[in-house]
């Protein structure tokens, strides 16, 4: 271990843009209702529920992991802040769960639907599971995973005493649960997402000094997502990445608590896969949820890009490879991803959150409401939020590295010494850290030298300046006996500096020193109208494209572009406070030269695109959970997988499946499926809508996994005085479906 964090106790952020979403997210924490959240857990205990449910995701299946995620939250914020009231919260939330456990009887608790029915199933050996399904419960465990981590969260950090007993008592039951299974029946039951659970039993382990829970922690290795990565292969294209990420969390966890090296090295190259050939330029990663193929993200921006709890999870991740290693580059990933992920996911003056903050060009931030909706980066979202002191310091025994400049105090106990941090950063680069100590004290003070510090970095204490020997992502290193008063100063001074797509050099993005830059198209409801499709496009020479910005004289961060833009110039403002405007964050970048040859291509496809998006009513991504879930997906027998990157579901052998997708009551519209070709003769199956037979399947081929488009005319005896209509492929007696990539309403 090279450093260790702080106790978030000993860290205040007091002023600035981090502390405002910390007072936006302790509104939030305060005005949810505890006994909404914990209405299903009494309810599945048998007792009387003290309010309804909320609705959204908290009706659904996967109700209950808001209760863990707000636990988690409201003793984040209590130790980051000493708020009381959230406090209280914790403990009155551990009460009831100790009513709900004491009232079932066998340490089991839990607000998900069926949830003691399904486990008792997957306890005997009936495991049905499939990507995010078990046993007919959404992701069970991941659910389970939440409310672990919170009742750790309230005994670690609320000091909560009673937490670490009702953990216990849990993952006492579900070592029940898991006794009986063959490794290969745990496999199978890990092929549905779980989360952390691996983390989480291994804190456990740790904080009730019974090495069973390491035991249990074990089984949930998933072999077929960790083995690759320890034989360093990025096999991460078409998987789930948030699936994937708390799995590594865990292992992560597991390296520190049992020193299997085996550990250390997943999580290295998981991070710098994912860091490094899988993330865009605010440190979010995954389209629409999932992973594509590495250094491949040119063609992967839209709406699904990014989920937000993909990067609360991969910070989680850099803060332990941090202490591992003490490198620079997970402080440089924390920073870019806290300012321009995680910060830019808040809405700066009501404290929603984004699912996904969209790097959809020309797109915009979409909020999810705070009392109604209850994703999981609403539940995350209550947890960033509130952790931002976690990053600020860590140290060894005689190193104190000042890893993010945040304007906050530190009480660093063992060494009697408070450091006071003034800065308006991310606005500016400048800052002054304020020591006072008890004693005169040596160690040696690292301040982070970040790789965006074109222009250098200097450092001054008590006025002198200490010379800088060393470059960027590095630490400059002051080694002395600091003394009570000592002043130290930094200057980092921010330019503008452009990023590309790994796949394509000429989509860029702007960044001023950490900050994403993004371009501001107006008002959401702005009509971008034909313009749209070239908003986005910049004529100019890459090497002098910095001089074709215009600094404002009243904000050093915001940018006018002249005679840039082919559409019009914009104004280029840090991305993070963006909320209410359409923006882009990524720009086509072409020489007039260049221009005139592709204008022509560029503005057919991105009309033919435009088109086809006017004319979807809806469509649907088979095999991505979201876009099912939206579809309200059901089937038996039903399979999923992905060739060549497009994912597909398909049956085994008299299966089927539906979506509900939406039609328009009064106008003609078609299904279009895009389905892969095979050479499998028993593929044979039928699609309806609402029941009426659309056509029949046979899709045998010799052209092997070759996409086929067909349109079926959707009668209007089918959808007329309809809004959505279920689109169900069902095989013949004895057959399956064949694979189905996706569909379209048109
Ligand atoms: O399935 C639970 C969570 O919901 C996933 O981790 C996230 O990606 C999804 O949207
Ligand atoms: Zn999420």
């Amino acid at each position: 271990m090279k450093a260790q964090a702080f106790d978030l106790q000993n860290v205040r952020i007091e002023s600035g843009p981090l502390l405002h979403a910390m007072e936006l997210n302790t509104d939030y924490l305060r005005k949810l209702e505890a006994d909404r959240l914990l209405s299903r857990f009494r309810e599945y205990a048998g007792l009387e529920p003290k309010a309804a449910h909320y609705e959204g995701w908290e009706s659904q299946g996967i109700s209950g992991h808001t209760l863990g995620h707000y636990i988690s939250g409201c003793a984040l914020m209590y130790a980051s802040t000493g708020n009381e009231v959230l406090l209280t919260r914790v403990n009155f939330v551990v009460d009831e769960l100790e009513y709900c456990q004491d009232a079932h009887g066998n340490g089991f608790i839990s607000g998900i639907p069926r949830g003691k029915e399904l486990f008792e199933e997957v306890k005997v050996g009936d495991i049905r599971s499939q990507g995010f399904d078990l046993n007919g419960g959404w992701v069970p465990l991941y659910t389970m995973h939440k409310l672990f981590a919170g009742l750790r969260d309230a005994y670690r950090l609320a000091g909560n005493q009673k937490a670490l007993v009702i953990e216990t008592k849990l993952g006492l039951w579900l070592e029940d649960i898991f006794a009986g299974l063959s490794k290969d029946q745990i496999q199978e039951v890990l092929r549905c997402e779980f989360g952390g659970m691996n983390e989480v039993l291994t804190d456990l382990a740790e904080d009730s000094g019974d090495d069973r829970f390491l035991a249990l922690a074990e089984s949930f290795y998933h072999g077929e997502v960790l083995n690759d990565l320890a034989e360093e292969k990025d096999t991460l294209a078409g998987k789930h990445a948030n699936t994937q990420i708390p799995k590594i969390i865990g292992a992560a966890r597991q390296y520190e608590v049992t020193g299997q090296e085996h550990y250390a090295g997943i999580s290295r190259f998981f991070w710098d896969r994912v860091v490094n050939h899988h993330s865009y330029v605010i440190g979010g990663n995954s389209y629409n949820e999932h992973f594509g193929e590495p250094d491949k993200l040119n063609d992967r921006l839209g709406e699904g890009s990014c989920e937000t709890c993909n990067t609360y999870n991969m910070l989680k991740l850099t803060k332990h490879m941090f202490q591992w290693d003490g490198y620079a580059a997970y402080a440089d990933y924390y920073e870019r991803a806290m300012y321009n992920h995680i910060l830019a996911s808040q809405e700066p003056v009501d404290g929603r959150v984004c699912y996904f903050v969209s790097l959809e060009m020309g797109g915009h931030k979409s909020f999810n409401s705070q009392f109604e909706i209850f994703t999981c980066c609403v539940g995350s979202g209550m947890e960033s939020h509130s952790m931002y002191g976690s990053a600020i310091y860590f140290h060894s025994e005689d190193e104190l590295y000042v890893n993010q400049y945040v304007p906050s105090t530190l009480t660093w106990k063992e060494q009697g010494i408070c450091v006071k941090q003034e800065t308006k950063f991310p606005e500016e680069g400048q800052g002054t850290l304020r020591i006072s100590t008890e004693k005169p004290t040596k160690f040696t003070l690292k301040l982070r030298y970040p790789y965006w510090a074109e222009q250098g970095m200097s450092v001054k204490v008590n006025g002198e300046d200490i010379p800088v020997n060393v470059g960027k992502s590095s630490y400059l290193a002051v080694d002395r006996v600091w003394q009570d008063g000592d002043v130290v100063e930094y200057d980092i001074p921010m330019s503008v500096r452009i990023e590309s797509m790994p796949d394509n050099p000429n989509r860029i993005a702007f960044l001023y020193g950490p900050l994403v830059l993004a371009g501001d198209f107006g008002p959401i409801n702005t009509e971008l109208g034909s313009d749209r499709a070239f908003t986005s496009v910049l004529i100019g020479d890459r090497e002098t494209l910095t001089d074709s910005l215009i600094q404002s004289n009243v904000s050093k961060n915001v940018f006018r572009m002249k005679g840039l833009g082919y559409a019009g110039d914009h104004e280029l403002r840090p991305f993070y406070p963006m909320h209410d405007h359409r923006y882009s964050v990524y720009w086509d970048l072409f020489t007039s030269e260049e221009w005139k040859l592709v204008e022509a291509e560029y503005r057919e496809a991105v009309e033919n695109n435009l088109l086809l998006e006017q004319l979807t009513v809806d469509s649907v991504q088979p095999a991505e959970m979201q876009p099912e879930r939206d579809h309200n997906f059901e089937g038996e027998h039903v399979g999923l997988g992905k060739i060549y990157n497009r994912k597909y579901r398909d049956s085994w052998i008299n299966g089927w499946f539906s979506f509900t997708m939406e039609v328009l009551a009064e106008e003609q519209v078609d299904l279009v499926v895009t389905y892969l070709k095979s050479n499998d003769t028993s593929v044979a199956f039928d699609i309806t809508a609402d029941g009426e037979q659309l056509g029949v399947g046979v899709l045998e081929s010799e052209e092997m996994n070759k996409l086929e488009t067909i349109r079926y005319e959707l009668p209007q005896m089918i959808t007329s005085s309809k809004s959505a209509v279920t689109i169900k492929f069902t095989s013949h007696e004895g057959h399956k479906v064949g694979q189905v990539a996706r569909l379209r309403i048109v």
